[in-house]
């Protein structure tokens, strides 16, 4: 038996981390062999969080995604929230996994500006700082997800972990 990976994607943002934790605890509650791996917090425990060039993102993409198929192939659901918006990493995750939901949160870029989290909308508007994803580094649109979710609103919100939770099937 392989795990299942729900590969919660978007931008800085975007909801990821909401949606991917209320996605995590309800699978939990039916699934014990249920994990949750964010990508800031990747790159915390192997200390990686320096560099957000386009390399660095894409390699830091890429462990997550190998960390994904480590799990998954012992039987383990991963809920992975993380940008990794590469299209290479998407092939990958979907050549490794027997067992793969690619949930694109497509937050407006003006929501996403307001919400401003971590000031990084603010501070790239002004130049102050660079390598966002979304402003002034491009990225690639899921082609082929499985989900493609707005996120604007709390009602979207709530219909999308339903939504999510509703596409998963796992045995
Ligand atoms: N549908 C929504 N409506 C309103 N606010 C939301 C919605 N989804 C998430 N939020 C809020 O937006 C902010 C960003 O959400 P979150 O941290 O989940 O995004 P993220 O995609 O994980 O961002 P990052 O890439 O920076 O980690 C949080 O304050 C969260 O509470
Ligand atoms: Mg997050």
């Amino acid at each position: 038996m392989k795990g299942t990976l729900i590969w919660i994607t978007g931008l800085a943002g975007s909801g990821k981390t909401t949606i991917g934790k209320l996605v995590y605890s309800e699978l939990k509650k039916t699934h014990q062999n249920t994990v949750f791996l964010d990508g800031d917090n990747y790159r915390e425990i192997t200390g990686q969080l320096s560099s957000h060039t386009k390399e660095a993102r894409l390699d830091v993409a890429m462990q997550i995604a190998r960390m994904c198929h480590y799990l998954t192939n012992q039987n383990i659901n991963v809920v992975c929230s993380t940008i990794s918006l590469f299209k290479q990493v998407h092939a990958f995750n979907r050549e490794s996994n027997e067992n793969y939901v690619e949930v694109f949160i497509d937050t407006d870029i003006e929501v996403l500006i307001k919400r401003d989290q971590k000031g990084l909308y603010s501070k790239a508007i002004k130049g102050e700082i660079k390598d966002v994803v979304g402003i002034d580094m491009a990225f690639d649109k899921p082609e082929a997800c499985h989900l493609h979710l707005k996120n604007n609103t709390k009602t979207e919100l709530e219909n999308n972990i339903k939504e999510i939770l509703n596409h998963i099937n796992i045995k």
